[in-house]
């Protein structure tokens, strides 16, 4: 067998690259992406358009929703799934719907008055933080907005804390996988496996997988314990 023999200089180097590199390429895969940009609101009402490429129902019945139930939906937009959320859980649940954005806020704020909906609190949040309540929520739920997420570790962070500890977490966002002559631009689609290390970087575990939608993937998490 042939021994080669390495300078100290050299060993050490290779040592530190063999050691750290992997941890910083998973880092940087995981945060060196940018997000994609918001919503414009002048286009929300496309966000009304209905969809049968993701059907209301059928996530609901997925999630297992149900009356008496907590929700968060994050990135409210339009307020899509707000309202069918708060016709499932009816007058003992509640949904908020959180956004960022002050037309959104407007918006649902308005279609929540002219229904009437009693059970739908419409929160201003911020980038980083939706600014609700700590161990409150059964399911924070996010449709076609984590991709628009500025700072998503940190509003990871924050919907930790608001779920109560056997609370769930579903994400359903754009597929780069699946193609789709509409919806954001292919480079502002965050790739399944790269949302996945994310959040279970942040303290989630992956519990179930729904693909029944053309365009998109449908992950639910739980909290690590
Ligand atoms: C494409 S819309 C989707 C709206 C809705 N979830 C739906 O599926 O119809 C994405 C929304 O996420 C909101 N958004 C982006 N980043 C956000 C953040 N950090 N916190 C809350 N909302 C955010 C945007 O303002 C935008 O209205």
């Amino acid at each position: 067998m042939v021994k080669i023999r390495l300078p100290l200089v050299a060993y050490k180097t290779l040592l530190f690259l063999t050691l750290f590199l992997p941890l910083y390429s998973a880092s940087v895969s995981a945060q060196a992406r940018t997000p994609g940009e918001l919503f414009p609101p002048d286009k929300i009402f496309l966000l009304e358009e209905p969809r049968d490429w993701q059907n209301t129902e059928e996530i609901m019945d997925r999630l297992h929703l149900g009356a008496g139930d907590i929700v968060a939906d994050i990135g409210a937009g339009s307020g899509y799934f707000t309202i069918p959320f708060a016709s499932r859980v009816g007058e003992k649940g509640l949904v908020f719907a959180e956004e960022i954005q002050i037309e959104m806020i407007n918006y649902i704020s308005r279609k929540v008055e002219d229904l009437e909906l009693k059970n739908i609190r419409v929160i201003f949040g911020k980038p980083e933080d939706p600014s609700l309540l700590d161990n409150f929520f059964n399911l924070v739920f996010l449709s076609n907005t984590y991709h628009e997420l500025e700072k998503p570790f940190l509003m990871l962070e924050n919907i930790r804390k608001d779920l109560r500890h056997s609370g769930r977490l579903a994400i359903i966002d754009w597929d780069p996988a699946k193609k789709s002559s509409f919806g954001p631009p292919i480079e502002a689609k965050v790739p399944e496996n790269i949302l996945i290390k994310e959040v279970e970087r942040s303290g989630f575990e992956l519990i179930e997988k729904h693909n029944f939608m053309p365009y998109h993937y449908f992950l639910v998490f739980k909290r690590k314990s």
